[in-house]
C-alpha cells in the first residue's frame, strides 16, 4: 500500500489530436480541454487532494502559431474570471508556477486578482503552470541560491527557491494523450513521483478515469530507495 496521495500533477496533452479526430480546429480541443480541467479540479478537491498542479502552457509553447497562443490565453483568462467563484466556494488557493511577467496583460490581471482573492483558501492548492519551464525554474533557483550566505546554502533553502516552495513533491504524475515524456515539467520535484501515462486525449479525460488511476497508485509500492519492511 502506498502512502496517502496528497499531490497530483497533470500534463494535459492531446487537445489538438482530439480536435483533429472530430474534424475541428485545435482551439475547439483546448476549449473542451478547459471543461475537463474544471471537472478534474473540483473532483480532486472532493477527494481531499492537497495539491493539484496543471501544466497549461510551457515556455516552449510560445513557438506555436500566434492564433493558437491567443486562443489558449483567452480561454485561460475566461477560466480565471468565470471560475473564481468555484475556486472560492471550494476553498481552493490558486498559485502560478511560471513567469508572470511574460503573460498577456488580460491574463495577468485575471490571474493576479484570482490569486489575491483565493490566497487564504486552505482546502487545496491549485498550481497553474503558465510560461513554465522546469530547467528555467532550476536555473533561476540556482542563481538566487548563489547569492545566499554560505551558512544558508542548505538543500531545504534551495528547494524553497522553486515556484513550488514549501509544498510537498507530487506523489503522482499523470500525462494524457499517449506520449511518454516529461516535457520539461517539474524535473526536480518528480524525483520519487509515480508516473502514469494514459492514452486518453485530455478533452476525454474524466473523473472516473482519475479514480481508476488513483486505485492503481495505491497498488504500487513506493520504496523511495529503501528495502520494503
Ligand atoms: C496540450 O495539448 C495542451 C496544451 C498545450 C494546453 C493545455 C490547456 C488546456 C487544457 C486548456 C486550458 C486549461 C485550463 C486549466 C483552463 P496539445 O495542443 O499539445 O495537443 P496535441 O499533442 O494533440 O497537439
Amino acid at each position: 500500500m502506498s502512502e496517502s496521495l496528497q499531490h497530483i500533477a497533470i500534463i494535459m496533452d492531446g487537445n489538438g489530436r482530439w480536435a483533429k479526430k472530430q474534424n475541428k480546429e485545435r482551439s475547439f480541443g483546448h476549449r473542451i480541454g478547459a471543461d475537463s480541467a474544471r471537472e478534474i479540479i473540483t473532483h480532486c478537491r472532493a477527494l481531499n487532494i492537497s495539491y493539484l498542479t496543471l501544466y497549461a502552457f510551457s515556455k516552449e509553447n510560445w513557438a506555436r502559431p500566434k492564433d493558437e497562443i491567443s486562443t489558449l490565453f483567452s480561454l485561460l483568462t475566461e477560466f480565471l474570471t468565470k471560475e473564481l467563484q468555484t475556486l472560492l466556494k471550494n476553498d481552493i488557493c490558486l498559485k502560478l508556477i511560471g513567469t508572470f511577467d511574460n503573460l498577456p496583460i488580460t491574463t495577468k490581471t485575471a490571474l493576479k486578482y484570482a490569486c489575491e482573492k483565493t490566497k487564504n483558501c486552505t482546502g487545496m492548492v491549485l498550481n497553474l503552470a503558465l510560461d513554465y519551464s522546469s530547467r528555467n525554474e532550476i536555473f533561476l533557483a540556482t542563481q538566487k541560491f548563489a547569492l545566499l550566505e554560505k551558512e544558508k546554502q542548505t538543500e531545504e533553502n534551495f528547494q524553497n527557491l522553486f515556484f513550488t516552495a514549501h509544498q510537498i513533491d507530487p506523489d503522482l504524475l499523470i500525462r494524457t494523450g499517449g506520449e511518454k515524456r516529461l516535457s520539461n515539467f517539474l524535473l526536480y520535484q518528480l524525483a520519487y513521483t509515480e508516473l502514469y501515462f494514459s492514452d486518453t486525449f485530455w478533452p476525454d479525460f474524466t473523473p472516473n478515469e482519475l479514480d481508476e488511476i488513483i486505485k492503481k497508485f495505491y497498488q504500487r509500492q513506493r520504496r523511495f530507495g529503501k528495502i520494503p519492511e
